[in-house]
């Protein structure tokens, strides 16, 4: 067992941080491979709390080796303020490796995002504005800046004039905004070449030989199944691959290598920016989940759109991540609740739907078929095996499991690395 996939199998902010930091103690390389900054993990040690949004959450422990592969998109302007957040706190995260093939997330990329955005008004996608959808663009249409082009300076230069040129007609003209300098680009790049270069390495060759060597690699997803470019809520999801064969892309490692996928499913249902929802929640339950589940972005801060378990979401992730095991989180968060809502069907015009509807039409017409579980009152946040939670517990967790189709592997009861109920072993 040595290549494990760690991925949300809703739209994102499922607490995935937290169960790839609680493998990451066993695990050699812990590796990023899709998204950039636009993610957000929010990992507790002790009484301290990290948020990071380009770092592998893994970079906390001090064994393992943190990885941001090729299919990354990097803010180097983040990448290192966080690097110096960590190492002022005494975590050693200078130790990471950044593939030579990522992309770069330059300042124009962030303008981009933003205008684009507004220009769409009320047709939004809800972006983090981070600049990360312009920069996979410029990787598809060959125009991108990668990181080993900030050691050849007089390329670098004129890639960046080249991609400036079409977008500099476009925020001039079709935007109304002003041009942006290629050379203050370049020269801001070039700024953190020194910083980079001991970091930079051929990441897909260090990760086949670890795997050769029968090291642990951890592929730790960004974002999530509903939000990758081809299976998620299209047009509104990101603009890269975060299910489980987009590690495969995205760290150069071949589909055999995978040997675990672990989806990590929030107890209920959470989205950020816009996008169908069919059980977003607009009432004082909706509310009540998103004060106490805390569902506030790490990344914006922006409130999170709250409804009960999706059953259809995750089976679809399920089927299409291969998963061998599912890691639900924050189920402290329905303790108190008389009856819990799991919705099991969608109804779309008429009809009854157990999978999730083929087409964007439908989706947006789906409305939410439930089914009702009996609650518990008791505080879960000290359990730590299966027979410490209340027998209706259990029932919900059974119940996610049937639907789903997948075994529950281990519980999240609260916010603490400790504060999980571990059924089956994740290695
Ligand atoms: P982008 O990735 O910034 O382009 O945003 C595209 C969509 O993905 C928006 O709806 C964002 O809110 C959503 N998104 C991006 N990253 C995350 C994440 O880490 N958690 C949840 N939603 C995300």
């Amino acid at each position: 067992m040595s290549g494990i996939v760690i991925v949300g199998t809703q739209w994102g902010d499922e607490g995935k941080g937290k169960a790839t930091d609680q493998l990451g103690e066993r695990v050699d390389y812990v590796v990023r491979y899709s998204g950039g900054n636009n993610a957000g993990h929010t990992v507790v040690v002790g009484s301290e709390t990290y948020a990071l949004h380009l770092l592998p959450s893994g970079i906390l422990n001090a064994n393992c080796i943190p990885v941001i592969g090729n299919g990354v998109v990097v803010d180097l302007g983040v990448l290192f303020s966080e690097i110096d957040g960590l190492l002022a706190r005494g975590v050693q995260a200078d130790r990471i490796l950044v593939s030579s093939n990522a992309h770069l997330i330059t300042a124009y990329h962030q303008v981009l995002d933003r205008v684009t955005e507004r220009f769409l008004g009320r047709r939004k996608i809800g972006t983090t504005g981070r600049g990360v959808g312009p920069a996979y663009a410029d990787k598809v249409n060959r125009v991108g800046i990668r990181v080993q082009d900030l050691f050849d300076e007089s390329i670098l230069r004129q890639k960046v004039s080249a991609s400036l040129e079409q977008k500099n007609a476009l925020l001039v003209k079709v935007y109304n905004r002003p041009a942006i300098s290629a050379d203050q680009v370049s020269d801001e790049l070039l700024q953190y070449a020194d910083r980079l270069r001991p970091l930079m390495a051929d990441t897909a060759l260090v990760l086949n030989d670890a795997l050769d060597q029968g090291k642990v690699v951890l592929f730790e997803g960004a974002q999530a199944h509903h939000l990758d470019v081809d299976f998620g809520t299209y047009p509104y999801v990101t603009s890269s691959s975060p299910i489980a064969a987009g590690a495969c892309i995205g760290a150069g490692v071949g589909p055999t290598r995978i040997d675990r996928v672990i989806g990590i499913a929030k107890a209920y249902t959470t989205r950020v920016g816009e996008g169908p929802f069919p059980a977003e929640l607009f009432d004082e339950s909706g509310e009540k989940l998103r004060q106490i589940g805390g569902e506030f972005g790490t990344t914006t801060g922006r409130p999170r759109r709250c409804g009960w378990f999706d059953a259809l979401l995750v089976n679809q992730a399920a089927r299409i991540n291969a998963l061998t095991d599912i890691f639900l989180t924050k189920l402290d968060v329905l303790t108190g609740w008389e009856k819990i809502p799991i919705v099991v069907a969608y109804e779309i015009n008429g009809v009854r739907h157990t999978t999730m509807p083929m087409t964007q039409t439908d989706l947006h017409h789906a409305k939410p078929i439930y089914e009702y579980v009996e609650g518990w009152s008791e505080d879960i946040s000290t359990a730590r095996q299966l027979s410490d939670l209340p027998a209706a517990t259990r029932a919900y967790v059974t119940r996610l499991e049937e639907l789903i189709g997948v075994r529950i592997s281990g519980i999240g009861v609260g916010p603490g690395r400790e504060q999980t109920v571990m059924i089956n072993d994740l290695l």
